[in-house]
């Protein structure tokens, strides 16, 4: 059908361009869990030795648990929104504690780590454990806005609900651990805010965007 078939494409595209990131070369949810988080508010080209430097001090999640939080935010020093290096140092903890070492498989657990919003759940539980969970960030946002032809601002909670059934329908009709990547790698490197590059689009087809020629002007924002 339509929607496997872009399920399809863009796990084939994916397969086939990607960039080789640190934090690809894995399915450790632990690691997973530590890249998405510096990810959210960083961007990947200062992200990858903060990561490195962060995975050989602390390369499992016993790890960070038993460390001195002075000695985690040395490490975060630079990336700024220090928020997120306390609540990874607190749910490593609750981890240990509660979960007996292993990061939480289901959506309600993970979710009730400190820290862990329905971004990094749906990151992490499909790239790591490839579970049907959106992982919907602003580039998932702008690319999914244009391909359905979106005219609503993006903001707006009804659109962003649309979206994210949306991506959950294809998740559930492909590889979560391959789409979600394969969205976000979109997001970043063809579909990109401003000039994307269309020709270089695996969904190209059946972008409603792309056929409107309405690509640069979407997503709409609310106005100020
Ligand atoms: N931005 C958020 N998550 C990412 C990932 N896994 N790879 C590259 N950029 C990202």
């Amino acid at each position: 059908t339509h929607l496997t078939n872009e399920g399809n494409l863009l796990a084939a595209w994916y397969q086939a361009v990607h960039r080789q990131l640190p934090w690809r070369s894995t399915r450790d949810p632990y690691s997973i869990w530590i890249s998405e988080t510096m990810l959210q508010q960083t961007r990947v080209e200062t992200v990858i030795p903060y990561y490195e430097a962060f995975m050989s001090k602390y390369p499992a999640v016993d790890d960070l648990a038993a460390a001195d939080f002075e000695d985690v935010a040395k490490l975060w020093q630079g990336l700024g929104y220090y928020s997120r290096a306390r609540n990874l140092h607190r749910a490593a903890k609750v981890v240990m504690t509660e979960f007996g070492g292993a990061i939480p498989s289901s959506e309600a657990e993970i979710r009730s780590l400190p820290g862990i919003g329905p971004y990094t759940a749906g990151a992490v539980l499909s790239i790591a454990f490839d579970e049907p969970v959106p992982a919907v960030d602003g580039n998932v946002l702008r690319v999914m806005a244009r391909f359905l032809g979106i005219e609503a601002p993006i903001e707006t909670s009804a659109v962003k609900q649309e979206i994210t059934a949306k991506v959950e329908q294809w998740l559930h009709l492909g590889k979560p651990s391959i789409l979600t990547q394969a969205l976000m790698e979109l997001g970043a490197t063809v579909c990109t805010p401003r000039a994307p590059e269309c020709p270089r689009c695996p969904v190209q087809g059946n972008c409603v965007a792309f056929k409107n020629g309405s690509q640069s002007r979407l997503p709409v924002r609310k106005p100020k």
